[in-house]
């Protein structure tokens, strides 16, 4: 691992990004952005595709990155759409999931945010439990809308707090402890 390089967020997505810079920031780690457009297999495991995004992206930049995937699993649809979440949202959309659904709405978002640079590739995990709310609230992006975390009643595009209990912040927490006792 190199040694107080600078770290680079590679995505497409610049929500990610705000939000991740957002928590590392917490944790003092400065983060910049490479926007780009990574390949993506199509798997059940979040962490192979994560693990493929990273390799891709640092062959790409040959600097020292994190990337990130992220999945919606819906107990009540067998863990729908789970790693097809970016796909089934851009088809069926926040609609398309609130018109699947019938009482039962626990659901957890999860992230695997992914470490890479010329020697190294690590996954880090995080996860919110939640459920599934009964229309869309709020302005967020992505799933935000229909989102609730656990111990709220407010969905994620409603509550200011969303950086300091989601999904990303565990991961990314996970990430800080290992990055700087590493540096
Ligand atoms: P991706 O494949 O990692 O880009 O993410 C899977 C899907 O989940 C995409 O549609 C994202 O927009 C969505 N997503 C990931 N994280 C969040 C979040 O924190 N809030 C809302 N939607 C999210």
């Amino acid at each position: 691992m190199r040694k107080s390089s600078e770290l680079f967020f590679v995505s497409s997505n610049v929500h990610k990004y705000d939000e991740a810079k957002r928590i590392l920031d917490s944790f003092g780690i400065r983060l910049s952005f490479l926007k780009s457009t990574l390949r993506e297999i199509q798997s059940d495991s979040i962490h192979e595709i994560a693990t493929l995004k990273a390799k891709d992206a640092f062959a790409k930049f040959q600097r020292p990155i994190l990337v990130e995937d992220d999945g919606l699993f819906i107990d009540s649809v067998g863990g729908f759409p789970g790693p097809y979440s970016s796909f089934v949202f851009k088809t069926i959309g926040n609609e398309g999931i609130l018109n699947l659904l019938k009482e039962s709405r626990d659901a957890r978002f999860v992230s695997v945010i992914t470490y890479c640079d010329n020697t190294v590739l690590q996954c880090f995990d995080g996860m919110i439990h939640g459920n599934i709310s009964m229309s869309q609230k709020g302005r967020g992006w992505g799933y935000d809308p229909i989102f609730i975390p656990v111990n709220s009643e407010k969905t994620f595009a409603e509550l200011d707090c969303k950086d300091e209990i989601s999904h990303r912040y565990h991961a990314l927490e996970n990430f800080s402890s290992w990055y700087l006792s590493n540096q």
